[in-house]
């Protein structure tokens, strides 16, 4: 299964019971010394919460995934390694159109972790490649050139992240898969994302709901997915698709297609006029991304749809996508608290820049890697969904949104019922 727990103790106590029987076969006497060297040498490269034994054990802090929280006091922990570590650590990021989230929160909160860790400005430099590969590549190399040791890479695809991973293996620089996985990556890398399968399957419970809550009585389900090249998208779709099967199965929704996907707006926007046109009968949408939403609710509103009659979904909590929620045109949106996931990847690249492995104490996951068929070790948190009745405990308490710019005008009324002030 993809971006599986860590319940995979179970393969390793099943794989060390096999080697016990083969030891056993082949001299008993031998049992009692190996069964344990052997069993803690084969799981360190197998499972990351097995520690090394010796040598490059990582320093041991009291640090977890659990350990975050929006006042980036963990960080602090991290200084003895950064005083121990050298070179920069470079920060690729992919765009500022699919999703407002990369300059928003996370160069921001990168930053942030990275200071509160005691790094200074030189120790780190944050790029957004603008969407494009290519800029991404050079940014890579001029990190390299400048000394990194580590480089953090949000792919814009996995083709474009492997050449850039090889090319930083090669010269002794460690690599970090930030938020996407980059299928063929370099093998010793470590995956810090939220549980992106969670995610999906968080937006199809949420569509399910908001088909009974707003009595759509014949579920016609457009099913909108991201770029197929951010293996994101994947995942979020194995969600999805796995919690609303069992409605398509028993023929309670009609899913109407799937056509190819994208983190696009405007090429989302076509899709939907083109499926809408082929398929009049569509009057549900379920898409992971707060934009792509609302490029379809912009068509719905000037269809004069009414709202809470046509549930669409989404990801990010972006303003539109709140303010589309306390319209009634989206059901609700995932809500990923970046300043987890920043801090998380930080801490892990101020392991590896220190030289050492990133604590297993870190890592609570594994994700396949489909292409390489390798489990990467991964630093998974926890998405959550938000609708009306939980807005103000979640987005706008962590301050992820600000009031005045969420309840303008058009949702005032919507935003005091819901409790945000
Ligand atoms: C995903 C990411 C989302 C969203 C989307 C579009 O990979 O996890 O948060 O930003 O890409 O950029």
């Amino acid at each position: 299964m993809e971006n599986s727990e860590i319940g995979s103790s179970g393969v390793i106590r099943k794989r060390s019971r096999r080697r016990v029987v083969t030891v056993t076969m082949v001299a008993a006497a031998v049992l009692a010394a190996s069964a344990c060297g052997s069993s803690s040498k084969s799981s360190s490269s197998t499972n990351p919460t097995t520690a090394p034994t010796s040598g490059t054990s990582p320093t041991t802090l009291n640090i977890t995934p659990a350990s975050f929280t929006s006042d980036f006091s963990a960080m602090a922990q991290l200084k003895s390694l950064v005083a121990k570590g050298k070179g920069l650590i470079g920060v690729l990021l992919p765009d500022t159109t699919t999703s407002a989230r990369y300059e928003t929160f996370d160069r921001p909160y990168l930053t942030k972790a990275f200071k509160a860790a005691g790094l200074s400005s030189a120790d780190f430099k944050v790029d957004n490649a603008q969407g494009s590969a290519s800029t991404m590549q050079t940014q890579a190399e001029a990190d390299i050139t400048k000394g990194a040791s580590v480089l953090l890479v949000d792919a814009l695809d996995s083709g474009s992240g492997a050449a850039i991973e090889a090319s930083a293996k090669a010269k002794g620089v460690a690599t970090i898969d930030y938020d996407r996985l980059v299928k063929g990556g370099a093998s010793d890398r470590t995956y810090v994302s939220f549980n992106n399968v969670t995610v999906g399957q968080l937006i199809g419970k949420g569509e399910v709901s908001c088909i009974s809550a707003w009595n759509v009585k014949k579920p016609n389900i457009l099913i909108m997915d991201g770029d197929p090249t951010d293996n994101n998208a994947s995942l979020f779709a194995q969600g999805y698709n796995g919690v609303l099967k069992p409605y398509f199965d028993d023929k309670t929704y009609v899913k109407v297609g799937e056509p190819a996907g994208t983190w696009t707006p405007s090429i989302a926007a076509t899709t939907f006029t083109q499926q809408y046109t082929a398929h009049p009968n569509i009057n549900a949408v379920v898409t992971p991304n707060d934009d792509n939403a609302n490029a379809v609710i912009a068509q719905l509103q000037t269809l004069k749809i009414a709202a809470k009659t046509f549930p669409t979904t989404g990801q990010d909590a972006s303003i539109s996508g709140l303010q589309n929620i306390l319209k009634g045109y989206q059901c609700g949106t995932v809500y990923k608290p970046i300043y987890l996931e920043a801090q998380a990847a930080a801490a892990a690249a101020i392991y590896l820049r220190a030289g050492e492995k990133v604590s297993s104490s870190l890592i609570n996951g594994t994700t396949k890697d489909t292409q390489a068929n390798t489990d990467v070790p991964s630093i998974l948190l926890t998405p959550t969904w938000v609708t009306t009745a939980n807005m103000a405990a979640t987005v706008v308490k962590d301050a992820a949104v600000k009031v005045p710019e969420l309840c303008i005008t058009a949702v005032a009324s919507a935003c005091a019922a819901a409790g945000i002030k």
